[in-house]
């Protein structure tokens, strides 16, 4: 093989690669694959972190809809202000689980949401809703998974007296937060931190990776293999920087 040949590869390689993101940026178009739907519980600052990330181009998307199940969450009125339609599904108005995620599926694909993205969004989710959105469902969790899962990530990492923290983005499946990770941050734990200053640091790393993970979804071109998520071109996604 000549220099000229493996040339021609590699520009062949990457013409393939170049009519493969082109279509799948046309399917996205066409079936609206870039409608988030945001499911909240509390203030929004993850929700803001995605609002201001599709404000300033960071990332091509449309927020189609905010969900909440406690009508005094705070992120609902950023959304408000954003201009972004929010609605409230108590899931004390529903008897069982399944009804509730029912009815939050049905808010979802009415609006023809493509990923549902969860940002402190404090109810278990059904095996019926991750099945309605395969693989299209994100979640944001405050320690670097599989340690600390469940309510608060960050205390927990603290308690223990890690030296490393840090946050990280899951597909979300049945399992509590236990799907293939798409992006993690570490936070180093310094000397003169309290558990507070640690999640506060943990919080400024969600911000970033979130929006990040979203894009990364969204552009498509990843597989799971296993528990890994493997993003375009091979290489599984670690710390993002
Ligand atoms: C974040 O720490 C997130 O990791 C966890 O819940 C918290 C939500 O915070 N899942 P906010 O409502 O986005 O400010």
């Amino acid at each position: 093989m000549t220099e000229g040949d493996r040339n021609d590869d590699t520009t062949q390689a990457d013409m393939v690669e170049l009519a493969v993101e082109l279509m799948e940026a046309a399917v996205r178009r066409e079936t609206d694959g870039t409608r988030l739907g945001v499911l909240i519980s509390g203030r929004g600052s993850n929700l803001q972190a995605i609002i201001d990330a599709v404000a300033d181009g960071r990332l091509i998307a449309t927020i189609a809809v905010v969900i909440s199940n406690n009508p005094d969450a705070g992120g609902l009125e950023r959304a408000r202000r954003a201009g972004i339609e929010t609605v409230v599904v108590k899931h004390t108005a529903y008897r069982s689980r399944e009804a509730y995620d029912a009815a939050l599926v049905a808010e979802l694909q009415s609006r023809r949401v493509h990923l549902v993205c969860l940002a402190g969004f404090m109810r278990l989710l059904s095996p019926r809703f991750v099945e309605a959105f395969p693989e299209r469902v994100l979640n944001i969790h405050p320690s670097l998974l599989p340690a600390f899962p469940g309510l608060h990530g960050q205390q927990q990492a603290w308690d223990h007296g890690v030296k490393v923290a840090g946050a990280t983005v899951h597909i979300v499946t049945p399992e509590l937060d236990d799907g293939p990770i798409v992006l993690q941050a570490a936070v180093p734990v310094e000397d003169a931190d309290t558990a507070d200053t640690l999640a506060e640091r943990i919080l400024v790393e969600e911000h970033r990776i979130y929006p990040e993970a979203i894009g990364i979804v969204l552009a498509g071109g990843w597989r799971i293999e296993g528990r890994r998520f493997v993003a375009r071109g091979g290489a599984a996604v670690g710390d993002s920087r």
